[in-house]
Formats: structure tokens, sequence, C-alpha cells
């Protein structure tokens, strides 16, 4: 751990310097106006955060450390006889801020390897909650059951010094993110495979070896599963798990308590749980027309249908990207090549036809087209992963890496306690009014 834990050091005092120079110079600077409106609706478009590990392009889509998707697929280290870009590799990029080579993403590998045993009352707590608990609220209760092996807190009871909190951080986060693709197959294979559990292997990668404990041998799975944690990891700092978490962290509590906040938000419908939302939709497409191999027609008139009843189409729309997302295209792109015939793929694809049109000619739907949840679940039924109410799972153990290297960096750059302003309704009146002030101190 020491080489990567002293080159981030040397990165990140190099920026926070750099930071230092330059709110000296241009802290007063103004970086934009906010409007009332967005006050009331969900403070789109207000810059207000900093988090260094991705940028999201409304029109490019999401890039990490200046790198597009396709870009890290060609760029990022790979497993042996892959050719899909190694989460680790990710990581690396996503902390140090420069590409990793091949030995840099293997460092990572061995460390995550080594730091991987999950404690006995961890499986304890999961096995406490009646099978049928949502696969997420099982997560977020394992995090907050290894909690307990917290390095921050323990250092923080004992006095630790301020200028130490980001190294206490890195150790958490090396620690949890290790440790989470156990804790997932645990919760999968205990609530789907009759409690029968599958030994970690210590020569695979993290996300192959995820996919091995879940039960999928297949390579092309395991493929998969480093496309999927790589292109699930982060997009950027203001959507509700990566703000949440940074958020929590900023009151300094643990990156164990700051993750499993975010988590919470993740298994949102409106973010991380629209990808089983959008397979459940489908499947109940196909019951209510008692086919299989539904027609555009058909796809078109249950989209109205879904509207006129008040919700969402999942997994079309997004907070910010106005084209569709880089990530379905990615999956869409990686089911071209392994299985272009899927039946389930198909209608994903018709979906893709029809969906963009309706949402465009309702008026106020800002972005028609699909984001990543659009077409994850579709890769995994494909290979008998159909217990949808799992999927989140594994886009959270992905979003792990994205958010716990910010909390790094937030701890690192000596981010304070987050605490924007608000206002009550009456307050708002009385300055329309002319009476009183707005803004805060
Ligand atoms: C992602 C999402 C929450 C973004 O919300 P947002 O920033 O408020 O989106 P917009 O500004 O475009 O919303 C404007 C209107 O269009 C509606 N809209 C947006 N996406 C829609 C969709 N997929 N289906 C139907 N209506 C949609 C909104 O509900 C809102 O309606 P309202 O004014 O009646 O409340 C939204 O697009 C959505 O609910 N999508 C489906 C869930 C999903 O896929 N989530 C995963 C995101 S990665």
């Amino acid at each position: 751990m020491g080489v990567l834990k002293d080159k981030f050091k040397a990165k990140a005092d190099a920026a926070a310097a750099e930071i230092r120079d330059m709110l000296k110079e241009h802290g007063n600077k103004k970086i934009g106006e906010v409007q009332l409106s967005q006050v009331y609706q969900g403070m789109r478009g207000i810059t207000g955060l900093v988090t260094e590990t991705s940028l999201l392009d409304s029109q490019d889509g999401i890039r990490f450390r200046g790198y597009s998707i396709p870009e890290l697929q060609q760029k990022l280290p790979k497993a042996k006889k892959g050719s899909e870009p190694l989460p680790e590799g990710l990581f690396y990029l996503m902390l140090i801020g420069e590409l990793p080579a091949e030995e840099d993403a293997g460092y990572i590998t061995s460390t995550w390897q080594r730091r991987s045993h999950v404690p006995n009352h961890v499986f304890a707590a999961i096995d406490a909650l009646p099978v049928n608990t949502h696969p997420m609220t099982m997560f977020v209760s394992a995090i907050m059951a290894l909690q307990t092996e917290s390095n921050f807190a323990k250092r923080y009871a004992e006095g630790m010094n301020k200028k130490d909190y980001w190294d206490a951080v890195f150790d958490d986060a090396m620690d949890l993110i290790a440790r989470l693709p156990r804790v997932a197959a645990y919760i999968y294979r205990r609530k789907y495979r009759n409690n029968q559990h599958i030994h970690p292997n210590g020569l695979l990668d993290w996300a192959g070896n995820l996919a091995h404990m879940l039960g999928f041998e297949d390579e092309s799975f395991k493929e998969l599963m480093r496309l999927y944690m790589t292109i699930h990891a982060d997009h950027e700092g203001g959507n509700v798990s990566a703000h949440t978490t940074h958020l929590v962290g900023s009151a300094l509590s643990d990156p164990y308590l700051s993750l499993a906040a975010g988590m919470n938000g993740l298994a949102g419908p409106l973010h991380g749980l629209a990808n089983q939302e959008v397979v459940k939709w489908i499947t109940e497409m196909q019951d209510e027309l008692k086919t299989k191999v539904p027609s555009k027609e058909q796809i078109d008139a249950y989209v109205r249908k879904t509207l006129s009843e008040g919700k969402v189409v999942p997994g079309y729309g997004h907070a910010v990207l106005r084209k569709t997302d880089p990530r379905f295209e990615a999956q869409m792109d990686f089911a071209k090549r392994h299985f272009p015939d899927d039946p389930l793929v198909q209608i994903v694809w018709n979906v893709y036809e029809v969906v963009p049109p309706i949402l465009q000619s309702l008026g106020k739907v800002k972005n028609p087209w699909p984001n990543v949840d659009a077409h994850s679940g579709a890769l995994l039924v494909h290979y008998n992963l159909k217990e949808y109410e799992f999927y989140t799972v594994l886009f959270a153990v992905s979003r792990a890496l994205g958010v716990l290297s910010s909390l790094i960096w937030d701890r690192a750059l000596g981010f304070p306690l987050e605490r924007p302003k608000s206002v009550t309704t009456e307050l708002v009146k009385n300055w329309l009014k002319g009476e009183g002030e707005i803004w805060g101190d």
C-alpha cells in the first residue's frame, strides 16, 4: 500500500498548494447567478461542489480525469486474455490522476485481495434480516456492520491530528472496496442460491472474483463485470450517491458511515434502482401483452400507457445529460459483440427506437435519451442473473470506487463541513415584497 499512498500524498499536496494559491488570488470571483426557480428545483445547474475524479458534460457524457469511456476501454490495463478495462485501473486513474501501467493495476488487485477479509459478524448481520429483505437494505446493513473495522473512527477517538485524516480515510476506503464483492456475493447466494456460498479465488482480479463468488464462471461474464464495474463507478459529484457520501463525510463521519449513506441514496428508483425497474417494466410489458417479443407498435402503446398512469419510463432521462449516455452505448456495444440476437437485448434496442420521440413529444422532458440503467439489466439476464432486485447492489459495488476515491481527496484537500443556506417560502415572499434579504452570511 505504501507506494500508492506515497504517490497519492505527493499529488494531493501539490493540488492543495495550487488550490490555496488559486483561492488567494481568485477566491472572490463570481462563478454564476442563481435563479429562484433553481432553489426550488433540485439545485440543477448550480455549481457548488468540487469533485476531482470525473466530470460530466451534457453532450459528451462522463469523462474520468479527462478520459471518455471508449478511451478507457482502449487505455486501461486488461485482465490476461481480456479486452475490457480493469476497474482497478480506473480506481488508480481517479485517485492519482494518471493512467496506470499494468503493474499499478496489479498492485491494487493484490492489495484488495489481501485486505478482503470480511469478519463473521457482518455475515451474521445479513443473516439476521429476513430473506425477503431488499438486497440493497442487506448491503447497506452490511456496510454498517463493517463499520466496527473503521481505522478513521478508531484513530479519531484516539485524537488523530487533522493532517492525518486523509491517511485513515485512505485505509478505510481500500479495506471497504476490497470487502464489498464478498459482501455482495454473500447477499446474492443467501437470497437466491439457497445460502450456498462460494469461496473467493485469490488468483482473480477484483471484478473477476466478484463474478466467481456470485457463481458465474463464464469468462465473458467476468469481462462484463469488469466493464460494468468500470462504467458505473463515478458520474461527477452532484448525483445523489456521490453528493451524499461527500456530504456525510464532511461531518467527519468515517468512510463506512459515509458510503452507507450514499448507497441509501443509490437505492432510490430515480437513481440506481432504475436498473431493476427497467427489467421489471419490460417483464411486466411482456406479461401484459402475453408475448416475449412485443412489436414496436406494442411497445409504443405500452410506453404511452406507462406515462398516462403518471409513471416515468425507467432508464430514460437524466438530470444533466442531454444525449444517449455513453455508458448505455458501451453496454450496447458489448451486447453487439457477444450476443446480438439475445431476445431481451433486442427489446431494449426496440425500446430505444420508440421511447425518445414519445418523451420528446411531451415537451417537458429535458433529455429523452436512455441512461446507463436502460441497458445493464438485459446484459445480466443474458447470463441468467435474472434476480433484478439485486442489480442495484452491483451498481453500488462499482459506485464505491468513485465516491471513496473522492472521499480520500476531500480529506486530503481539507474540505470543510458542507453547509449550504436554506430559506423558507415565507422569507422568499417577504424578499419579493422588498422586505429583508434572501442570501446567507
Ligand atoms: C433521471 C430523472 C430523475 C431526471 O429528472 P429531472 O432532472 O427532473 O428531469 P427533467 O428536468 O427532464 O424532468 C422534467 C419532467 O419530465 C419528466 N420526465 C423526465 N424523465 C422522464 C421519463 N423517463 N419518463 C417520464 N417522464 C420523465 C419528469 O418527471 C418531469 O415531469 P414533471 O414536471 O411532471 O414533474 C428523470 O429523467 C427520471 O425520472 N428518469 C427515470 C428514472 C431513471 O432512469 N433514473 C436513472 C437516472 S441515471
